[in-house]
C-alpha cells in the first residue's frame, strides 16, 4: 500500500479508543482533577459526553475549606496554586456530586485525597458503595501531606506509596490508579512500588512545587508561600517524568502536565502515555479536551496512523543519544 492510500483510508476509519486495565475508553483525553470541578460548572460550555473520562476534584472524607487566599499566581506559563484540596467531603460527592455525572455519557474517575491510610480506605469504601454506572475507578491522589507523619507528603516515601497501595487494592475491583508528585529525585521506584503492590496504573504528573515573590512588598504572592506550579512551562518536567517511569514499569501511563494541543498531547503518547489529563488549560477553555480530541483525529489522520496503537510508546532514542547524557 503506498502512503497516500495508507493516509486516505486512516481518514475514515481513525479510532481513539484506548484500554486501560481492561476499561475501554472511547478517546485517551482525559480531564485532570481540580481543573474541571464535579463537571457542571463546565457542563455550559463543554460536550462533556465527548471526553474520554473525567477525573473528579480530589475528595477527603470531611470536607474541606481549602488554603487563605490569595491561592492562585499567574505566571508567564501556567499557574501557581495552593487551592488546598478544597472540596465538598465523601457525603456530598456520592449523594450530589456522582449522580450528576452519571447522567453524562461518559467515565468517572473518583480522586481521592487523604491525610491517612485509614482515610484513603474510608473515601474508596463509601464511594464504592454508592458508585454509579459510569464510575470506572479512582486515582489516589499521594501528593497530600500525611499529618501523623509530621506533614510530609504520601508521594514522597516510597514505604508510605506501598502502604496505600496495598491498603486499598483490596477494596476495588475497579482502576486502581497512583498519581504520583514529580518533586522527587526520581520517580522510577515510586513506579516499580504502584506495580508491586497491585495498582493497576500510574498518573503522572501532580504540580511542581514552585513560589513568586511580589517585589513591592518583599512578600510571597502565595498565603502558603510555595504553591504548585502548573501549565506549558512544567510539560517538559513531565514528559521526562514519563520516560522514566516508562522504563521502570509496565503499568499504564496516564501523562498529565501542560497539554494544550494535540502535540502537546502526542509527545506523551509517543513516549508511551496511554492516555492523558488537560488541567490547566481549562481554565482558558473549558472545552479543550474536546478541542484536543479533534486536532488528534486530524493529526492522526495526517501522520497515516489508524489507532492509538500506532503512535503509543514509539519512541526511538538511540544509544549514542543516551551516552551523551548531558
Ligand atoms: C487549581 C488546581 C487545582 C488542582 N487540584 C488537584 C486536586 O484536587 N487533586 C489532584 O490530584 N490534582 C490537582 N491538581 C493538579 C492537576 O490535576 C494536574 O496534575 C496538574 O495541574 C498538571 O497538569 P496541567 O499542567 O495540565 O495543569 C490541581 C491543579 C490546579 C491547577
Amino acid at each position: 500500500m503506498s502512503v497516500n492510500e495508507k493516509s486516505s483510508k486512516s481518514a475514515t476509519t481513525v479510532n481513539l479508543g484506548i484500554e486501560i486495565a481492561g476499561v475501554r475508553f472511547a478517546n485517551p483525553i482525559f480531564v485532570a482533577s481540580g481543573t474541571f470541578g464535579y463537571g457542571s460548572e463546565a457542563a455550559r460550555f463543554c460536550d462533556i459526553s465527548g471526553i474520554g473520562a473525567i477525573v473528579t476534584k480530589s475528595v477527603s472524607w470531611n470536607p474541606r475549606p481549602g488554603n487563605f487566599p490569595r491561592r492562585i499566581v499567574e505566571t508567564p506559563s501556567g499557574m501557581l496554586n495552593s487551592i488546598g484540596l478544597a472540596n465538598v467531603g465523601v457525603d456530598a460527592f456520592v449523594t450530589e456530586k456522582l449522580p450528576y455525572l452519571a447522567e453524562f455519557d461518559t467515565k468517572i474517575i473518583a480522586n481521592i485525597a487523604a491525610s491517612s491510610v485509614g482515610e484513603y480506605c474510608s473515601v474508596l469504601e463509601k464511594i464504592e458503595a454508592n458508585a454509579t454506572g459510569n464510575l470506572v475507578g479512582y486515582e489516589i491522589n499521594v501528593s497530600c501531606p500525611n499529618v501523623k507523619d509530621g506533614g510530609l507528603s504520601f508521594g514522597t516515601n516510597v514505604g508510605m506509596v506501598e502502604e496505600v497501595v496495598r491498603a486499598l487494592r483490596p477494596l476495588t475491583k475497579k482502576l486502581l490508579a497512583i498519581k504520583l508528585t514529580p518533586n522527587v529525585t526520581s520517580v522510577a521506584p515510586f513506579a516499580q512500588a504502584c506495580e508491586d503492590c497491585g495498582a493497576d496504573a500510574i498518573s503522572l504528573i501532580n504540580t511542581v512545587v514552585g513560589m513568586s515573590v511580589d517585589i513591592r512588598t518583599k512578600r510571597p504572592r502565595l498565603s502558603t508561600v510555595t504553591g504548585g506550579l502548573s501549565g506549558p512551562a512544567i510539560r517538559p518536567i513531565a514528559i521526562a517524568k514519563v520516560y522514566e517511569a516508562r522504563k521502570a514499569t509496565k503499568l499504564p501511563i496516564i501523562g498529565i502536565g501542560g497539554i494544550a494541543t494535540a502535540s502537546d498531547a502526542m509527545e506523551f503518547f509517543i513516549v508511551g502515555a496511554s492516555a492523558v489529563q488537560i488541567g490547566t488549560m481549562n481554565f482558558v477553555h473549558p472545552d479543550a479536551s474536546i478541542r484536543v480530541r479533534d486536532e488528534l483525529t486530524q493529526l492522526l489522520t495526517s501522520q497515516g496512523c489508524s489507532s492509538m496503537k500506532d503512535v503509543i510508546g514509539t519512541l526511538e532514542v538511540s544509544g549514542e543519544m543516551r551516552s551523551l547524557g548531558w
